[in-house]
C-alpha cells in the first residue's frame, strides 16, 4: 500500500507540476513586459494626430521603443521578395555595386553594395545602402575630411542594373525609403510637441545622412569567444549596443532580437508587416534623457536572417552641442555638428564599408 500511495503521489505530483508549468508558461508569456508597447496607427502618426503622442512619449520613456503599424503602400513580402533577388545575384555582379573599399574602379563610398567581411566578433552581414539623392554633388577639393564627409553625405545612389528586376526594385524601395522618412519625421515632432519642444524638428530638416540599409545575416558555421554576451552568455549575431539616432527597423517575421528591460534581455516581437521605431543615444541626449535609447542585441539563429533598418539622422550642420532645454550634451564636449560627430561615428559601426583613414585628414 505505502508503495502505492507513493506512485500515486509521485503521478500526482507530475500532473500538478505539468499542469503549473503550463500555467506558469502562459502567464510568463502574457507578462513579458513587451505586451505594454504601444503600436501606433501608420494613419495618425502621419497625420499629426496629437491623440498618439501620450503613447508614443510612454512607451520612448518605459521602453524605448514601439511599433507602427497598418501602412498604405507597403508590402513587407515584397520588399523581402526585392531584398532576396537582390542578395541572390551572382557576386561578380553585385561587386559591380560594391563601395569603392571593395571595389576601387567605382566612387561610391557609402551607399551601394558591402560584401560580407569576416571581421572578429559579430560583424558578418553584407549590405546593400540606399540613400535619398539621385544626383552626385560635387566633389570636394579642400583637404578637410570634414568636407569628404559631407560629400559622402549627399552621395547618390548605386541602383542594380541588368538584373532583369530592376525597375521594380527601385520603385519598392525608393517608396519603402519615403514611409520610413515620413515615419521618422513624424515621430521626431511628435516627441517634440510632447515635451513642449516643437522645434526638435528643425534639427533633421536636410537629413541627408539617411540610409536604409538592406541587410543579409547568413548563417554562421563556426562560433568565436566574440559572440558571447557579457551579460548572459548567450551566442550573438548582433553584440548588445544602442542605436545612435533614429532606427526604423523591420525584422519581417524573424525572430532574435532582444531587449533590455529592468535589467533582463526579451525577446522583442518581430515587426511582421510594420516597423519597430526606436531612438539612439544621441537623441536621448538631446531630448535631455526624457526618453531612453533601448539597449538591444540579436541572438544566434539557426538560419539565415534578413532585416532592413532605416536610420534617420540629424541634417549635417544640425547643432547637437545643446538639448532642446539648452543644457550643453554629453556629445556637445566634443562635437558642435552632427557632421562632426558622424566623422569619428560611422568608421567605427561601418568598418566593412569605409576605407581606412578616409576621415582623417
Ligand atoms: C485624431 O484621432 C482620433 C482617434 O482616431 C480621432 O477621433 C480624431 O478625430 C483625430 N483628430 C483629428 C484632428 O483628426
Ligand atoms: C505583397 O507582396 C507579395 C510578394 O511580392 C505578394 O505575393 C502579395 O500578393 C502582396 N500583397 C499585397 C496585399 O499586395
Amino acid at each position: 500500500m505505502v508503495s502505492c500511495k507513493g506512485a500515486l503521489l509521485a503521478w500526482l505530483c507530475a500532473a500538478v507540476s505539468i499542469y503549473l508549468g503550463y500555467i506558469c508558461n502562459t502567464h510568463l508569456y502574457f507578462r513579458s513586459p513587451f505586451s505594454g508597447v504601444a503600436s501606433i496607427p501608420y494613419t495618425l502618426l502621419s497625420a499629426s494626430n496629437v491623440s498618439i503622442d501620450p503613447l508614443i512619449l510612454a512607451s520612448m520613456k518605459q521602453f524605448g521603443f514601439f511599433y507602427v503599424h497598418h501602412i498604405p503602400n507597403y508590402n513587407s513580402s515584397q520588399e523581402l521578395d526585392y531584398l532576396q533577388r537582390f542578395f541572390k545575384l551572382p557576386d561578380t555582379q553585385k561587386m559591380r555595386y560594391a563601395v569603392r573599399k571593395h571595389n576601387p574602379a567605382n566612387t561610391n563610398v557609402y551607399r551601394g553594395y558591402g560584401p560580407v567581411v569576416e571581421t572578429s566578433g559579430t560583424q558578418y552581414k553584407e549590405i546593400f545602402n540606399i540613400g535619398p539623392h539621385e544626383v552626385q554633388p560635387e566633389q570636394s577639393t579642400s583637404g578637410d575630411p570634414l568636407e569628404r564627409l559631407r560629400v559622402i553625405s549627399r552621395e547618390r545612389n548605386v541602383w542594380p542594373q541588368d538584373t532583369g528586376f530592376e525597375e521594380e526594385f527601385q520603385e519598392v524601395f525608393r517608396r519603402g525609403f519615403q514611409i520610413r522618412s515620413n515615419i521618422a519625421r513624424s515621430v521626431i515632432k511628435s516627441i517634440g510637441r510632447s515635451l513642449g519642444h516643437p522645434e526638435l524638428i528643425e534639427r533633421f530638416k536636410e537629413s541627408e545622412f539617411s540610409t536604409l540599409g538592406l541587410r543579409k545575416y547568413p548563417m554562421r558555421t563556426s562560433v568565436n569567444e566574440k559572440m558571447y554576451s557579457v551579460h548572459d552568455d548567450v551566442v550573438l549575431s548582433e553584440l548588445e549596443h544602442e542605436d545612435s539616432t533614429v532606427t526604423i527597423l523591420a525584422t519581417f517575421n524573424n525572430p532574435g532580437l532582444q531587449a533590455l528591460y529592468d535589467g533582463v534581455y526579451w525577446d522583442v516581437p518581430p515587426s511582421r508587416d510594420g516597423f519597430i521605431v526606436n531612438i539612439g543615444t544621441l537623441i536621448e541626449d538631446i531630448a535631455d534623457n526624457q526618453i531612453i535609447a533601448v539597449r538591444h542585441r540579436v541572438k544566434q539563429i539557426n538560419h539565415l536572417r534578413y532585416s532592413i533598418p532605416f536610420f534617420f539622422n540629424p541634417s549635417f550642420d544640425a547643432d547637437i552641442s545643446t538639448s532642446i532645454s539648452g543644457r550643453q550634451t554629453t556629445a556637445g564636449t566634443n562635437y558642435k555638428i552632427f557632421g562632426e560627430w558622424m566623422r569619428d561615428y560611422l568608421p567605427v559601426v561601418e568598418p566593412g564599408l569605409l576605407e581606412d583613414g578616409i576621415l582623417r585628414s
